[in-house]
C-alpha cells in the first residue's frame, strides 16, 4: 500500500459565473469526504477565485488557478502572477493544460518556468502532460511523455531536486472532453512510466511521494476502476466537476 493520499481536482475551465461558483463549492464543501482520506481541489476561472475562497471558509478544499505567469509583477498585459494568486487564497496552480498548449501556444519551456516559479513562491504546481490521438496511434506515447517531462521539469532536473508536493497530471488529449476514457490499464502503463522517469531523474523517495493524477472524461462510473490502479493517485476532472451531483460521487470513489 502506498502512502499517497488520493487527490481529486475539479478544473472548471471557462465555466460558471460567480453565483454558480459559490453554489457549487458550497454543495461540495457540505458533502466533501473526510480530509484525512482525500484531498479535494477546485480550480475556478480567475474572476471567481476570491468569491470561491470566501465561500470555502475553513472547509478543507484546496483552491487553484488554471494558469499563471512566472514573474511576480511587471508589464505583462493580461497575465496574473503567483503573488496575486497567493493573495486571493490559491494554494495550487494548474500548469500546461493541453488546452493552454494547443490553443494558446504554451511550450514545455514556459511550463518549466511557471512550475519553478510556483514552487519558489509557495504555490503547488499541477503539471499537465499527455499525448494526442495521432501520437498514440503512431505508438509514440512514451516518447512524447518523456519529452514533455524533460522539458516541463527542466529547472528541477538541473537542480536535481523535485519538491515532492509537485503534482503531475497525465491527460491524454484524445480523452479530454470526448467521453473516451483511457482504460485503467492504459492509464496505469503511462503513470508507471512517469513514476519510473521521476525515480531515474530524481530519486526513488521523490518518485514514491509525487502524486500522479489521471484526467480525461473521468466520471462517477469510471473513477473507481481508474483509482484501483497502483500508480493512479487521483483525478483531474473537467466536465463532471461542474455539477455537485457528478463531482461528489467522484470524491467519494472509495465508498
Ligand atoms: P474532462 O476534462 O473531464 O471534461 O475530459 C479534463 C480536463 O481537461 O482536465
Amino acid at each position: 500500500m502506498n502512502q499517497r493520499k488520493p487527490f481529486m481536482a475539479g478544473n472548471w475551465k471557462m465555466n460558471l459565473n460567480r453565483e454558480e461558483s459559490v453554489a457549487l463549492v458550497t454543495a461540495i464543501a457540505e458533502e466533501a469526504p473526510d480530509p484525512e482520506r482525500v484531498d479535494v481541489l477546485v480550480a475556478p476561472p480567475f474572476t471567481s477565485i476570491a468569491t470561491v475562497r470566501e465561500a470555502i471558509g475553513n472547509k478543507p478544499i484546496f483552491l487553484a488557478a488554471q494558469n499563471m505567469h512566472w514573474e511576480s509583477q511587471g508589464a505583462y498585459t493580461g497575465e496574473v502572477s503567483p503573488t496575486m494568486l497567493l493573495e486571493v487564497g490559491c494554494t495550487h496552480v494548474i500548469l500546461g493544460h493541453s488546452e493552454r498548449r494547443s490553443l494558446f501556444g504554451e511550450t514545455d519551456g514556459m511550463i518549466d518556468r511557471k512550475a519553478n516559479s510556483a514552487c519558489n513562491f509557495g504555490l503547488t504546481p499541477i503539471v499537465c502532460i499527455g499525448e494526442s490521438l495521432e501520437e498514440r496511434e503512431q505508438e509514440r506515447t512514451s516518447e512524447v511523455i518523456a519529452a514533455q517531462l524533460q522539458g516541463s521539469l527542466r529547472s528541477f532536473r538541473r537542480q536535481k531536486v523535485l519538491p515532492p508536493v509537485v503534482i503531475v497530471a497525465y491527460e491524454p488529449v484524445w480523452a479530454i472532453g470526448t467521453g473516451k476514457t483511457a482504460t485503467p490499464e492504459q492509464a496505469q502503463e503511462v503513470h508507471n512510466q512517469i513514476r519510473q522517469w521521476l525515480a531515474a531523474q530524481f530519486d526513488g523517495n521523490t518518485a514514491e511521494k509525487v502524486r500522479i493524477l489521471y484526467g480525461g472524461s473521468v466520471k462517477p462510473d469510471n473513477v473507481k476502476e481508474l483509482m484501483s490502479m497502483p500508480d493512479v493517485d487521483g483525478a483531474l476532472v473537467g466536465g463532471a466537476s461542474l455539477k455537485a451531483s457528478s463531482f461528489l460521487p467522484i470524491l467519494r470513489f472509495y465508498l
